[in-house]
């Protein structure tokens, strides 16, 4: 049994102007779409709780909150009125194009509690930048980026004991976008889903930063130029899952991810990439590849660069980054640090790369090196509020 009640008001729900990542900023189109609003949000509560579980042991992803947020789209009506709902099962079509065709897209956030009980979530407005490309791309609607954030922040309110009362852990946002038409034609779908859930995760260190080791071979890509590896589509790591199983069987725990016939290094996993060096013109330099369509512009990647930059004390670099360049740096003893960024762990040191048939050894002083150090904190007291930022967003 659930019952229906009234929607709260959001009338104390902070400006995403000012933000930083003002949406009104980012392309101006936003008036001119008919998008679902937050002012319609109709919200419908369990009568039952779910255990909280206990998140020492907790698999990522495999426990959901008791609610979710759900708004269907269709050609004919448009947007209608977003739903926050008891989490459940969906109905799909099974002609459901999401399913044929991978006409389908997904974003990673999370919301984090403070030590002082408010809960935050970190830059939204850059994941709902890169929701309305993916869409764009998989032929899916248009929405209104800063209606879809507000939405989510009532989603989080309804469902707030979920957000671990913890400085490691956090609320896992899922926002996922389907295109659900009933037909088998490969074709731009007339009827879309767009549903969020939430899944609370353990610290992603658990058992220790321990630098990651990553098998680098160029059989398998996972982007290419004119593809889809810029946007956060489900496809792109269906496809990956084949290699990461190989590069297990390798002995290792990820794939670096090359692109060309001169081994560009492109992605670690499912992060972005960053090499903290000495170049070859001998300057300190903090280099990751550029957005050049292989990549997927990260929120922690974008944080990274303009955190560094600011600092003002290295050289920051977008730049293609070979594994010549890499292996030939490390012979030179050139590397200071190597590791990946990304939501789930902030960021993650390199240890080993496993490169034709060599390891390759990536200097790590006490399994998490200080540049890499010094980034997950300043990073990390953002998100839990110990340092004050305009890029949280309060729930
Ligand atoms: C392929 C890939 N690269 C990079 C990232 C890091 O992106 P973010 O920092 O937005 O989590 C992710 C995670 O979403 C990813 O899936």
């Amino acid at each position: 049994m659930a019952s229906v009640t009234a929607v709260p008001s959001s009338a104390n729900a902070p400006s995403l102007k000012g933000s930083g990542d003002d949406v009104s900023t980012s392309n101006g189109m936003e008036d001119s779409i008919h998008s679902f609003k937050v002012a319609d949000l109709v919200i419908e509560l369990s009568q039952t709780h779910k255990a909280k579980p206990d998140l020492t042991n907790l698999v990522f992803g495999t426990v959901f909150s008791d609610h979710m947020l759900t708004i269907e789209w269709t050609n004919a009506g448009g947007w209608q009125k977003p739903h926050i709902k008891p989490f459940g099962n969906l109905s799909l079509h099974p002609a459901c194009s999401a399913m044929h065709y991978a006409v389908q897209l997904f974003e990673g956030m999370k919301a984090y509690r403070g030590t002082d009980d408010k809960v935050r979530l970190f830059r939204p407005m850059l994941n709902m930048n890169r929701m309305a490309k993916s869409a764009e791309r998989a032929c899916l609607p248009a929405f209104d980026r800063a209606e879809l954030v507000e939405c989510i922040r009532r989603l989080v309110q309804v469902d707030r004991e979920w957000v671990p009362q913890s400085d490691s852990a956090s609320l896992y946002i899922r926002p996922t976008f389907l295109g659900t038409e009933r037909s088998l034609g490969v074709k731009k779908p007339s009827h879309a889903l767009l549903y969020v859930i939430l899944s609370p995760v353990g610290s992603f260190f658990s058992t220790g930063a321990k630098p990651v080791s990553l098998w680098a071979d160029s059989k398998y890509i996972r982007a290419w130029r004119g593809g889809t590896g810029d946007c956060k589509m489900g496809g792109n790591y269906g496809a990956s899952i084949y290699a990461q199983h190989e590069a297990v069987d390798y002995g290792c725990q990820q794939v670096l991810w090359q692109y060309g016939d001169d081994h560009q290094i492109t992605e670690v996993g499912s992060m972005n990439m960053f090499l903290f060096w000495n170049n070859e013109n001998g300057e300190e330099e903090l280099a990751t590849p550029p957005l050049d369509g292989l990549i997927l512009p990260g929120i922690t990647r974008q944080s990274i660069l303009e955190l560094t930059r600011k600092w003002g004390e290295f050289k920051v670099c977008e730049r293609y980054l070979t594994m010549a360049d890499l292996r030939c740096a490390l012979k030179e003893g050139r590397v200071k640090e190597m590791f990946g960024s990304g939501t789930a762990c902030v960021v993650s040191p390199v240890g080993r790369i496993l490169y034709q048939g060599e390891n390759l050894h990536i200097p790590c002083q006490e399994d998490f090196p200080q540049l890499a150090s010094r980034l997950r904190k300043e990073l990390t007291d953002i998100q839990y509020g110990r340092t004050q930022s305009d890029w949280s967003v309060l729930v």
